[in-house]
């Protein structure tokens, strides 16, 4: 066999033909594998005339057909599949190979995976790859991390088969060394879901009490996609929201059963986040309101507890409901992408990585699931920051103004949520975040008293340093502990 591709791809289910049809288009030849021969041998059939393809039968010739550095894309399930390519692979390759993982696998996964493979000398990247199957095709946005070394040796042609951004930059870059791309691709399904979330939950409120049937959520939608909510989630919630269930003539929203699924990736942001101590609860709800969608029993059990139902606006007080709906909205989001962007930042310093946080809005500015007009505004907002960079998202001149700006409505629309017995865990709990990070006082004093009273577990002072407990039992004078 003629060793003379640039690129390899091993599993040839959709994600992993795609890319490689994406390889191809862009002018590379790429030597295709999969488990099952018959795959490899169909999939030349059907797309061999896009570009230049080498069917391998087996991992021998597979290998034999890559140029060095060898460049090999495993796109096989996450977990025991990936492993055992990998097991297969590694023997066969030689030093400075690179072997690539672009599912969605767990950073710990692929730290480890990478420490394993760096022993015998061999690349690992493990990257995020966004963008479904359409993007996967015709350009996705694309997270690696592992070495610089291979970055060099890879990301050239991972910038000729990333989408675009607006002003024509490639939508990847060298995230970080080992988990640092699969990392923040978990933190962008995070993010997803929170963004799911406030998009369904604001959907819900003009229904109910704006009294918007589907087909007119879907209308104004489609306004809000023209401003700064420009998004492919708010893109495609419209079209959702304006389709018509063929065999019942109904809304499809009214006959598709009401409980949100999930593969997991959302749940692996909440886990970390909790391990990291960084508060991502927009992330979390939205988490949690899947599982609770879910839960058919608890549902059941609850569903005739009491609530309020009032009447919906009409007129000019629907439209006027709209409006305060998408400051909420708008602001929400801004809160829950600000948790993100500081999960990655505490993830990067936790790890060593040196995520640069404008870089990541750069890279998803298109091709991801999240793409959205407002992310070059994080982008500016981080290279602004410069190298002290930002504590938060929020802390930036431009969002908190405009945080300022959408705050009265957005307290009008959680209001009216509570008092409508609506339930909007997104939109509210993104407003006690900003409520909770920009207050003065918390209520966590009167927590460590009791912390304190049951346990002598301490606390600080806010007048001097020092470590004190009070003898709570005894005349109640207070002791220095440190
Ligand atoms: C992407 C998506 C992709 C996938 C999610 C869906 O970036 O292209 O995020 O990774 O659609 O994993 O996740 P759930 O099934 O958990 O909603």
């Amino acid at each position: 066999m003629n060793a003379s591709a640039q690129i390899g791809v091993t599993g040839l289910a959709v994600m992993g033909r795609n890319l490689a049809r994406n390889f191809a288009r862009n002018g590379y030849t790429v030597a295709v594998h999969n488990r099952t021969t018959a795959r490899t041998t169909e999939f030349v059939e059907e797309y061999g005339s896009e570009g230049a393809f080498v069917a391998t039968k087996n991992p021998q010739e597979l290998v034999a057909a890559l140029e060095r550095p060898r460049r090999l894309l495993v796109m096989v399930r996450a977990g025991g599949p990936t492993d055992a390519v990998l097991a297969e692979f590694a023997p066969l390759l030689d030093e400075g190979d690179i072997l690539i993982d672009g599912g969605n696998a767990h950073f710990e996964e692929t730290r480890r995976r990478e420490a394993e493979l760096r022993e015998r000398g061999l690349h690992f990247v493990g990257t995020g790859v966004s963008g479904g199957e359409e993007g996967a095709l015709h350009g996705p946005s694309i997270m690696p991390g592992g070495s610089a070394e291979a970055y060099a040796a890879l990301g050239p042609m991972l910038e000729r088969i990333a989408a675009r951004a607006p002003d024509g930059s490639p939508c990847t870059t060298h995230v970080g060394p080992d988990g640092a791309g699969h990392f923040v691709k978990m933190v962008h399904n995070g993010i997803e879901y929170a963004d799911m979330q406030l998009i369904s939950e604001a959907a819900r409120l003009l229904r109910e009490v704006g009294g918007f049937a589907p087909r007119q959520v879907a209308e104004v939608f489609r306004t809000w996609n023209s401003g700064r909510l420009e998004s492919y989630l708010i893109e495609i919630a419209a079209q959702v929201l304006a389709h018509t269930d063929a065999a019942t003539g109904r809304p499809f929203v009214d006959v598709v059963a009401d409980r949100a699924e999930q593969k997991g990736t959302g749940r692996w942001t909440v886990q970390t986040a909790l391990e990291l101590g960084v508060p991502v609860p927009q992330i979390a709800d939205a988490v949690f309101a899947r599982s609770l969608s879910g839960d058919t029993p608890l549902r059941e059990a609850a569903a005739g507890l009491p609530g309020p139902a009032g009447p919906e606006l009409e007129g000019r007080d629907a439209e006027r409901f709209a409006d305060q709906v998408e400051q909420a909205l708008y602001a929400a989001k801004v809160v829950s992408y600000a948790q993100g962007w500081s999960m990655i930042q505490a993830g990067s310093a936790a790890y060593g990585w040196s995520v640069d946080p404008g870089a990541v809005a750069a890279i998803w500015r298109a091709g991801c699931i999240i793409r959205a007009r407002f992310l070059d505004r994080i982008r500016a907002a981080y290279a602004e920051a410069g190298p002290d960079g930002l504590p938060t998202l929020l802390a930036d001149r431009g969002f908190a103004s405009e945080l300022g700006t959408a705050e009265l409505d957005w307290r009008a629309v959680a209001a009216t949520a509570g008092r409508r017995g609506v339930a909007a865990p997104g939109l509210t709990g993104a407003l006690a975040y900003y409520d909770s990070v920009r207050t003065s006082r918390l209520p966590a004093a009167l927590l460590q008293g009791l912390r304190d009273y049951f346990g002598s577990h301490t606390y600080h002072r806010t007048d001097r340093p020092g470590t004190f407990h009070t003898l709570w039992s005894g005349d109640r004078s207070e002791v220095r502990t440190d």
